[in-house]
């Protein structure tokens, strides 16, 4: 089965298609994006007026390249995927629309995919696919949402955050230490070139709220308060850019990896999943992989017997995998197969990571 997935819930315009092979396997074969990220760069961040306007510039394009590059035509493609929310208004309705039309008018089946769900399927896209029941921990410029799958259509809400995503941690982090947006993969190459220079020199500058708390929920705006406080006092001086942006990828990082212990702990999962933009960061997934295999014991008890411990357990897309992109959706569709009739399909900028078409 091959699907076409489209995707352009924010400043990335992606079309992609996906094939489900006999034994089940996902292969990608074309994964376009386009993104407006530069132009936003200008600005500081994400205005949705433009990121609309530029979606609509590219969708077409977009979707005739995963077609045209791979040699393909629409007659080859079973169902078209779409996401149709959370994300911006504008972005997501460019989408939608274009993919309601196609369905009508090339008369294929439509699959309408939550975004956050893209996040998490992503994973089913490398080549050792994740085992239910599964963990899944998703960070993303709008959302960190921990939850726990019993099978592909049985979702629980485990723990998420009360107040800004770990995304948007970083890009407000990095906005008031002066770095480029996007802020997380500014803040992480900051850092590791200060980490480079000074091994293992590390503070704890920053706040890590809720880390010890009993729950699963995590809390992120006191960091930013922190940042601007020692912005603005005349400690500054004291510490370099890079050193102030390693502390808060630090921060974020080490909340992360702390909650996701825990919850491996208390679930045993057969596998624990990361998906978001935020799962590219290298520190990130290192720090994951350290914290698994110092705390093997308290891990499921199958996996440690069985060799690679990180191979069984940790799941993390590749990098450009992680990030809003079109072949996720595609994922996200061929696991769970719910086309319905197009008229039915429409954008839902506030849906969450438990709701229900
Ligand atoms: O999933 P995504 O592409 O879009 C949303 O659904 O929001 O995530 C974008 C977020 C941004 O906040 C960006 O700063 C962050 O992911 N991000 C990173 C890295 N790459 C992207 N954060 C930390 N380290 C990275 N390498
Ligand atoms: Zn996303």
């Amino acid at each position: 089965m091959l699907i076409l997935g489209i995707e352009t819930s924010c400043d990335e315009t992606s079309a992609a298609v996906v094939q489900k092979l006999p034994s089940g396997k996902l292969e990608i074969l074309s994964n376009i994006v386009a993104s407006s990220e530069d132009m936003h760069a200008k600005t500081g961040g994400v205005i949705p007026e433009s990121a609309a306007r530029e979606q609509i510039k590219s969708i077409i394009p977009v979707i005739k390249k995963s077609l045209t590059s791979i040699k393909l035509s629409e007659k080859d493609i079973d169902a078209i995927a779409v996401t149709t929310g959370p994300g911006l208004i504008g972005s997501l309705l460019v989408g939608v629309e274009t993919a309601k039309t196609l369905s009508y008018i090339w008369n294929k089946p439509l699959v309408p995919v939550n975004h956050l769900m893209g996040h998490i399927f992503a994973n089913f896209l490398n080549d050792n696919s994740p085992q239910f029941p599964l963990l899944a921990l998703v960070v993303s410029g709008g959302h960190t949402d921990m939850v726990y799958l019993k099978s592909e259509r049985e979702i629980k809400y485990i723990g998420g955050t009360r107040d800004d995503a770990a995304g948007e941690a970083f890009d407000k982090c990095a906005r008031l230490l002066g770095l480029p947006y996007p802020g997380g993969p500014s803040i992480a190459k900051a850092a590791s070139e200060f980490l480079e220079k000074n091994t293992g020199k590390i503070f704890n500058l920053f706040p890590r709220p809720m880390i010890d708390s009993k729950d699963f929920d995590f809390s992120f705006s006191g960091l930013k308060t922190s940042v601007l406080r020692t912005t603005e006092s005349k400690n500054m001086d004291k510490y370099s850019k890079e050193e102030l942006a390693t502390e808060v990828q630090e921060a974020i990082v080490d909340t992360l990896v702390a909650k996701s212990l825990k919850a491996i702990e208390k679930y045993k999962p057969k596998s624990f999943l990361l998906g978001g933009g935020v799962a590219a960061n290298s520190r990130l997934r290192k720090k994951l992989a350290r914290g698994v295999n110092s705390r093997q014991g308290m891990m499921q008890p199958s996996l440690h017997h069985s060799g690679n411990v990180m191979r069984n357990l940790i799941h993390v897309p590749e990098a450009k995998l992680c990030t809003d992109n079109a072949a996720a959706v595609a994922a996200a569709a061929l696991i769970n197969y719910k086309p319905v009739n197009w008229k039915s399909v429409s954008v839902n900028p506030e849906l969450t990571i438990t709701s229900k078409f």
